[in-house]
């Protein structure tokens, strides 16, 4: 049941600090400063690492990348439907890592075959025990959420978002011992951001909004897609993400004072950049929501501030990303929408 929440969404949005401890539980061993991951321990280093996903585990798969970029590994993260159409160069040599929750998506099924069929090392990334990607892949790594109904993916894609850290820092040997630290602390800081969050507050304040953008940069910029994402299935509002810097060079044309501005300004994210391009919101009337760890001024120019607390730079982006779960929970609870069966859509989908 939903456990005396309305919503299963938001069930599994207050789920997401128990979904972090299961999902590192016997993997990050924080008194021996480690971390292993029995699936991948024997893997070496690939050459180069390609993500495949859709939708919501595309963004995660994103994130995936820049932290194995970080770490040396050349990574790119591939749209699941596209794999094919872009006759992505993969041998021998490189890891194919299929992120999907359900472990059934047709697309990220058909992207891992072809990585299998030219003898690829392949590794699902995954929530369901046994499912077709972990049956096809080589490898499976379990994310451990729990089950997920609600049709817009929360706790999956925070779980596939802590799954992918260590699984970088397993892949690579890099164990950044402040990173480990700060991924102890994190389901608790997680919760605080579910107990203190004013995101009911500004979802209220711009119900009417005409459209709602997001912004990040680095770190962040997945997660204003996600953000974006989130909004649009379950308000059918217009919603569109995009790396900060892309602002002006197009959809800049479409702010005005009926489009809020959610902007990503976290430690270790540009933030100063991604404050230039509040500025040039500000300037344009739009009203500005930050989601902010307190690392700038960038509440000078905010009509709202989303605080999440202080972590380490690659984990900011997984708190902040709750705040925007939030928002468009309470903006589609406020428009009466079916919030776990959003219209049109289905959990698992298993057509191309
Ligand atoms: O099961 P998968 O992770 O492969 O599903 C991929 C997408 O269909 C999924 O992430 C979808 O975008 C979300 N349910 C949206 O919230």
């Amino acid at each position: 049941g939903k456990s005396g929440y309305d919503h299963y969404m938001l069930k599994e949005i207050h789920e997401q600090p128990t979904a972090i401890r299961q999902c590192l539980h016997e993997r990050v061993v924080e008194l021996e400063r480690e971390i292993a991951v029995d699936s991948v321990a024997s893997l070496s280093v690939p050459d180069r690492v390609q993500l495949v996903a859709c939708g919501t585990s595309y963004h995660a798969a994103l994130y995936g990348t820049r932290l194995l970029r970080e770490r040396g590994v050349p990574a790119t993260a591939f749209l699941a439907s596209e794999y094919d159409v872009d006759a992505v160069p993969v041998d021998r040599e490189t890891l194919v890592i299929g992120v999907t929750q359900s472990g059934e998506t047709a697309d990220t099924m058909t992207a891992l075959r072809e990585a299998n069929s030219v003898g690829a090392t392949t590794l699902a990334v995954t929530n369901v025990v046994g499912s077709s990607a972990a049956r096809e892949c080589d490898r499976a790594m379990y994310v451990r959420a729990g089950p997920e109904i609600g049709v817009a993916a929360t706790k999956t894609f925070v779980s596939q978002q802590i799954a992918l850290v260590v699984l970088a820092s397993e892949l690579t040997g890099e164990y950044d011992v402040d990173l480990v630290g700060a991924l102890r602390d994190l389901p608790g800081q997680l919760q605080s951001v579910l107990d203190d969050s004013r995101a009911r507050t500004v979802a209220e304040e711009y119900l009417d909004a005409d459209a709602y953008f997001f912004i990040g940069r680095s770190y962040n910029a997945p997660v204003a897609l996600e953000g974006a994402l989130k909004m649009k299935e379950i308000t059918y509002k217009h919603a569109e993400g995009f790396a900060a810097g892309e602002l002006k060079h197009g959809p800049l044309a479409l702010v005005t004072d009926r489009t809020p501005v959610f902007a990503l300004v976290t430690e270790g994210a540009n933030p100063t950049k991604t404050i230039g391009n509040v500025k040039e919101v500000e300037t344009r009337g739009a009203p500005v929501v930050a989601v902010t760890d307190g690392c700038s001024d960038v509440e000078r120019y905010a009509d709202f501030v989303l605080e999440v607390p202080e972590t380490h730079p690659a984990l900011a982006p997984v708190l902040a990303n709750v705040q925007l779960q939030l928002v468009s929970y309470w903006v589609a609870n406020d428009l009466g929408r079916s919030i776990d069966k959003p219209r049109n859509l289905a959990k698992s989908v298993t057509v191309e």
